[in-house]
C-alpha cells in the first residue's frame, strides 16, 4: 500500500541491473511513493538491457554511468536536474563489484590491481558521488542519500573476500561524507546493511547460499528480503527519518544482535555440536 511518502522528490538510483536487483525494488517502491527518479548503471549493464524495461514501467529516463569516472557522474546529475526540473532529493547507491570474487581468488591470493578496482567501484565511488553532487550544488536541503553494505564489514565471512575492505570503507565515508554534508546543506547520508539476498552480486560470492540459510536460521525473524529492503530505503528518503544521518543500519531481521538460536542448535548441525566430544 503506498502512501505517496515520497510525493514531489527527485532522485537518482544507481545499481538496477534486472528484476532481482535491490534498486530494482527501490525504483518501483519509489514510483508508486510518488517520487520522480533517473535510473543509471555501467555502460555494460545497459548493454543487458533490462534496465530500460524498468525505465518505461517507472517513467524514469536512463542515464549510462560509470560510477568510477567523475566525468560520467557530472553527467548524470546535470542531466537528470535537466530532466527532472530542479535539484536531488535522494540517492540509492546500490553497487558493488569485486574482480577477485569474480575470478575465484582465495582472499591469501588476492590481485591488488583488482582490490584497487573493487575499492574504486564498490567504495569510493560513494564518495565520488557525493563530492561530484557537492561540486555541482546538486542536492536539495534534506536531502537523502543510503547506499548498502554488508555486515562482512565488522566481521569476517570467509569467502566475502575483498568486499570485506570495500564496505568497511563504505560505511566510513557515509560517516565522514554525512558531517560535512550535514553542515552544509542538511543532506543525509546513511548506510543499510542488508541481510544476503538472492541477487547477481550476492549469488557471486562462494558458498551464498550457506550464508543466506545461516543468516535466515539466526534471525529471530529470517532473512530481510529485497522487497522490504525496498521499503526501508524508501523510509529514509522521506521526511520521516530526518534526523537519522552517518549511521549504519542494519536491516537484518535481528541477525546482527545474534550469537546463536534454537533452530541452528537443534536443526542445523549434522553433528549436533557432538564432533567438537569425539575430537576430544
Ligand atoms: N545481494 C546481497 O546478498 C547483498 C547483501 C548486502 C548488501 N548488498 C549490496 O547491495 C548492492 C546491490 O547489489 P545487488 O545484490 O542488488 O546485486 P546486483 O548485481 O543486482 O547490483 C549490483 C550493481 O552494481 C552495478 N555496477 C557494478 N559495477 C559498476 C560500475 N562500475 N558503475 C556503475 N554500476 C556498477 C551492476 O551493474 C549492478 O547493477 C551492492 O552494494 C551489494 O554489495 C547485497
Amino acid at each position: 500500500m503506498a502512501h505517496n511518502l515520497l510525493e514531489g522528490k527527485r532522485g537518482i538510483i544507481f545499481g538496477a541491473l534486472d528484476e532481482n536487483s535491490i534498486a530494482w525494488k527501490v525504483a518501483e517502491r519509489a514510483k508508486e511513493e510518488g517520487a520522480i527518479f533517473t535510473l543509471t548503471n555501467a555502460p555494460v549493464a545497459l548493454r543487458k538491457g533490462d534496465i530500460f524495461r524498468l525505465g518505461e514501467k517507472t517513467g524514469a529516463e536512463v542515464i549510462s554511468a560509470d560510477v568510477t569516472q567523475v566525468d560520467d557522474l557530472e553527467n548524470l546529475l546535470q542531466e537528470s536536474m535537466k530532466i527532472m526540473g530542479g535539484k536531488i532529493d535522494f540517492i540509492l547507491h546500490s553497487v558493488g563489484m569485486s574482480p577477485n570474487v569474480r575470478k575465484g581468488l582465495h582472499y591469501t591470493e588476492l590481485d591488488y590491481n583488482y582490490l584497487q578496482k573493487t575499492l574504486d567501484v564498490s567504495a569510493i565511488s560513494l564518495h565520488k558521488v557525493l563530492q561530484t553532487a557537492w561540486n555541482l550544488d546538486a542536492l536539495n536541503e534534506w536531502a537523502s542519500v543510503v547506499a548498502l553494505s554488508y555486515i562482512a564489514a565488522q566481521r569476517t565471512f570467509s569467502s566475502y573476500s575483498d568486499m570485506a575492505q570495500a564496505k568497511a570503507m563504505l560505511e566510513s565515508i557515509a560517516r565522514s561524507f554525512g558531517y560535512h554534508y550535514g553542515k552544509r546543506r542538511k543532506v543525509r547520508v546513511n548506510t543499510v546493511s542488508q541481510s544476503p539476498t538472492i541477487t547477481t552480486a550476492g549469488q557471486g560470492v562462494k558458498g551464498f547460499n550457506a550464508f543466506y540459510t545461516y543468516a535466515n536460521c539466526m534471525s529471530p525473524l529470517g532473512n530481510a528480503s529485497s522487497d522490504e529492503c525496498a521499503i526501508y530505503c524508501i523510509s529514509l528518503f522521506s521526511d520521516y527519518s530526518k534526523m537519522v544521518t552517518m549511521q549504519n543500519l542494519f536491516h537484518d531481521g535481528g541477525y546482527s544482535s545474534m550469537g546463536i538460536s534454537d533452530k541452528l542448535i537443534n536443526d542445523c548441525f549434522v553433528c549436533q555440536g557432538d564432533c567438537h566430544e569425539k575430537k576430544e
